[in-house]
């Protein structure tokens, strides 16, 4: 699978035939540089939850994209349904087969709520099998038990992308513990750095994943690499 990475949480995986983009945020990111929202071309929006720093641009990506489908938790797909965007409505627990693969839609401890205040659902994560490959966005949040449950649910993880960035979401040192409950060993790190709040020590970061014998992959916005 590839995987482009657009900053913050917004990712495009290449996989089981189809382009998946996560979390649509690369506007008002100061760290994206020149990638144009525009030109991004996907065939599913995966939306771990509805804080602006997710959706921010969906609905000008799903302008370019008129054909794509938004997968989301139930509330997520009521609010883009009733805007006329083609949806398809999942839940925590719940599997669903794709024309790419199969998705799970996970627990994440998280908030969520849209950018004027109303009711967004939960915020979750999402597990992915394609031929491919096998992997997990975790969206926003916490390091939690429950994440225990994805090895003992799910085929083995090739590949998780975990946030790291600390006070909104776990710290990369609570990552490296996920990385173990999931058992995981090659992690790409997300919501960091994007803004004040976030910044991390890149070096310290990886260091921390070092001493226990994996990989944690920081990747620049714009770049693209093959898992
Ligand atoms: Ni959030
Ligand atoms: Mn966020």
């Amino acid at each position: 699978m590839k995987i482009t990475y657009y900053g913050h949480s917004c990712l495009l995986v290449e996989a089981g035939g189809k382009r998946l983009l996560f979390d649509p945020f690369v506007t008002g990111n100061p760290l994206v540089g020149a990638i144009d929202v525009n030109s991004i071309r996907c065939d599913y929006i995966l939306v771990t939850h509805v804080h602006s720093d997710h959706i921010g641009d969906l609905e000008t990506v799903m302008q370019h994209n008129p054909n794509a489908v938004i997968i989301g938790i139930w509330e997520v797909h009521a609010h883009y349904s009733a805007k006329g965007y083609a949806t398809h409505p999942m839940n925590k627990g719940g599997w669903w087969s794709f024309d790419f693969g199969r998705v799970k839609m996970v627990n994440a401890v998280h908030s969520s709520s849209f950018p004027d205040g109303s009711y967004g659902g939960e915020p979750v994560g999402f597990v992915v099998e394609t031929a491919d490959g096998v992997f997990y966005h975790a969206g926003d949040t916490a390091l939690t038990r429950d994440m225990e449950l994805i090895p003992m649910t799910c085929p083995p993880l090739d590949l998780a992308i975990l946030p790291i960035g600390s006070n909104f979401t776990m710290n990369y040192q609570d990552a490296v513990l996920a990385s173990d409950f999931i058992r995981c060993n090659q992690i790409v790190g997300c919501h960091y750095d994007s803004f004040g709040y976030i910044k991390i020590d890149h070096k310290a970061a990886k260091a921390a994943f070092a001493e226990k014998g994996k990989d944690l992959i920081l990747m620049e916005p714009g770049e693209k690499k093959e898992f």
